[in-house]
């Protein structure tokens, strides 16, 4: 440790006091029941034949695109992909390496001047980097707070060219959803409004064929940019942009994460095409995540219930401190259960928690030690 280096041992010891030192968890121990992961069908828990069928199919897919997207003699898989999505979306779709990647670029690319970013308090830290890198002008709403919402866009909207109005459909570390509706009536009343919509914990999981919570309510076409991101449901890795053709062509034209990163290999492409052609007929694994959710909140203890506002496979339990956290997940896991503590700054102060993700292949049964748990945190009797 040098003098110039000493501060960042001082950062971290600091973390770790207030017990928000984060730690790469250790691998899953055998029979581990997993709560932690965005595996919402159970995708990835069929690796091994899903594989197999890869290897039938697409084995000779290249593992490297050995460079950028704009600069690769490599296309035939992405083309492919952006064409399956562009038919189930009836738009363009324009792929990118992650939903970081996708969010980032997008919404950088998105800056113009006379360009105003309104955006939901709870959004991803990825659209934040986004606002940050591009230099935007934003203003933020209290979550899902349309009443907010139409406050900012009559006070703004003669002072800009355009609002972008940006939200998640299924919020990541809450687990509600964004009122659609309302905000596609938002958009209809005032032509300078602008909606995008991150579908990251929705695609794969609402809709009759998969497609998002804008599917499921019948309002695609209300949105000028869905992400979509393939780390999640689709056990793939990657996202995308769904847009109309012209703002593809914008976007792959100013999108910096787009143009300068080496693209996803080949390989990734295709295998996100092989787990979309599944996902469209799991409506069987979509209607178990969705009753898996229904049964868990019922079981949750009183006080854990009044704090959850999830209506999704994704279900926080608050303990509003992040040490608390770190040790409910601890005993969690000496259950035999993975489900990771979240804390600050993924979620404001005080909203300290852990976060549990449920999957279709769980086996709610497998759960009781896990409800004993949480029941005897809440009553503080164990
Ligand atoms: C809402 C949301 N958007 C974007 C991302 C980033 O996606 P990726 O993991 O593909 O980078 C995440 C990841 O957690 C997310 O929750």
């Amino acid at each position: 440790m040098t003098q110039a280096t000493a501060i960042y041992g001082e950062l971290l010891r600091r973390l770790d006091s207030e017990g928000r030192l984060r730690r790469i968890p250790a691998e899953y121990r055998p029979g581990m029941v997993d709560l932690c992961s965005n595996d919402y069908l159970g995708l990835a828990t069929r690796m091994q034949e899903l594989q197999a069928e890869f290897g039938r199919r697409f084995g000779d897919a290249p593992m490297s695109s050995s460079a950028s997207r704009l600069l690769s003699g490599r296309q035939r898989h992405y083309a492919m992909l952006e064409e399956r999505l562009g038919d189930l979306y009836r738009r363009s779709a324009l792929l990118f390496n992650s939903g970081y990647h996708a969010n980032t670029g997008c919404i950088s690319a998105l800056n113009h001047p006379g360009t105003l970013f309104v955006c939901d308090k709870l959004i991803h830290a990825s659209i934040v980097d986004g606002l940050r890198c591009g230099g935007c002008e934003f203003t933020r709403f209290r979550h899902n707070d349309m009443e907010a919402l139409r406050k900012i866009v009559a006070k703004k909207s003669s002072d800009y060219d355009r609002l972008v109005v940006v939200t998640e459909s299924i919020f990541s570390m809450d687990g509600d959803e964004a009122p659609l509706r309302e905000l596609a009536e938002i958009k209809r009343s005032n032509p300078k409004v602008m909606l995008y919509l991150d579908e990251a914990h929705g695609f794969g999981v609402r809709g009759d064929r998969g497609l998002g919570l804008a599917e499921e309510q019948g309002l695609m076409g209300e949105f000028d940019i869905l992400i979509l991101t393939f780390g999640k449901a689709a056990a793939s890795s990657g996202a995308a942009a769904v847009c109309d053709a012209e703002m593809r062509d914008y976007l792959l034209n100013t999108a910096r994460s787009f143009i300068f990163s080496t693209a996803l290999p080949p390989a990734c492409a295709a295998w996100t095409y092989m787990m979309i052609e599944k996902i469209e007929g799991m409506t069987e694994e979509r209607d178990r995540l969705k009753s898996l959710g229904e049964e868990f909140r019922c079981q949750m203890p009183p006080h854990a219930k009044e704090l959850c506002p999830s209506t999704s496979q994704i279900i926080p339990f608050i303990t509003g401190d992040p040490v608390k956290a770190v040790e409910l997940a601890r005993r969690i896991g000496d259950a035999g259960y993975l489900a990771l503590p979240i804390r600050r700054p993924t979620v404001p102060p005080g909203g300290d928690r852990i976060r549990l993700s449920l999957n279709a292949a769980l086996d709610i049964g497998r759960l009781s030690t896990l409800f004993d748990i949480l029941e005897s945190y809440e009553t503080g009797i164990s």
